[in-house]
């Protein structure tokens, strides 16, 4: 059992999102309550969606302080914010354009620039906005960083077999991704292990594979980029929904739906 692990499986991806909300909102309270500050980094692809559609509704929405909470990215594909492949668009669509939060505290990538240069900026903002912290953890530190899983074991744009894996310097970094046939810019592994919560979110049968091999199989990072991240300090939480739990048997608490 890897210390600081949680794993849970729920009946379905209403439900995934639902438990997923729930424990925002409570990392979010913590947060503010220790440090009048919340900071998240959000993550891209489609599972997400559920997650920022339900915190945009007032059931969750009004339980989170989002003048004191600040919204950054854990990777972006380089294109436009309008682009359909981008993750800021996904995000602002389902969340950021439907709450009450200051356009200056959402930090986003700017893919619309050369990869390169985005990845530099994006560096430099983490720099000066961490800045208070840096000088005792070293890298920055996020309340709570979002991720998914791919069915290749890749998590943010930590793909398999790329020199991403092995970033120990750079906090943020872009490379083409032959995979996607895209440029991608995306936090690197350090960065990620930083963080006080990072929450997985995985759904779907053609996860399967991908969550035994991160999840039980034998530690094969370059294979399974997913299984870099193990925070030094923080918690782990993985919230399967049944088809990707399926992939570890009946060894996971199964989260059952709160019966009214
Ligand atoms: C991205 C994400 C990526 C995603 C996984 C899972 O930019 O696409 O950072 O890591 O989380 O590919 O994507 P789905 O949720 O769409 O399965």
């Amino acid at each position: 059992m890897v210390p600081g692990r949680e794993i849970v499986a729920l009946p379905d991806r209403a439900a995934l999102a639902e438990q997923a909300a729930e424990r925002f909102v409570s990392i979010a309270r913590n947060a503010m309550a220790v440090r009048e500050m919340f900071t998240v980094a959000l993550s891209g692809g489609s599972t997400p969606r559920d997650l920022y559609a339900l915190l945009a509704t007032p059931k969750f929405s009004t339980q989170i302080q989002w003048t004191y909470t600040h919204v950054f990215f854990g990777d972006e594909r380089a294109v436009p914010p309008h682009h359909p492949d981008s993750n800021y668009r996904m995000a602002n669509e389902a969340l950021i354009s439907k709450i009450p939060i200051p356009q200056e505290n959402v930090h986003r990538i700017l893919g619309e620039s050369k990869p390169d240069d985005a990845a530099r900026v994006y560096e430099q903002i983490l720099r000066e906005f961490f800045a208070p912290t840096l000088s005792r953890v070293g890298v920055p530190r996020f309340d709570l960083i979002l991720l998914g899983l791919g069915a290749d074991g890749h998590t943010a744009s930590l793909f398999p077999h790329t020199p991403a894996l092995r970033e120990t310097a750079r906090w943020v970094i872009a490379y083409f991704v032959d995979e996607t046939k895209k440029n991608r810019i995306t936090l690197t592994a350090p960065v990620i292990n930083a963080a006080e919560n990072i929450l997985f979110l995985v759904a779907g049968a053609e996860k399967v594979q991908a969550v035994r091999a991160v999840l039980r199989g034998d530690y094969r990072p370059d294979d399974f980029p997913a299984q870099l991240i193990q925070p030094t300090q923080g918690r782990v939480v993985w919230l399967l929904d049944r088809e990707a739990a399926s992939a570890l048997g009946n060894k996971v608490r199964n989260q059952r739906k709160e019966h009214p």
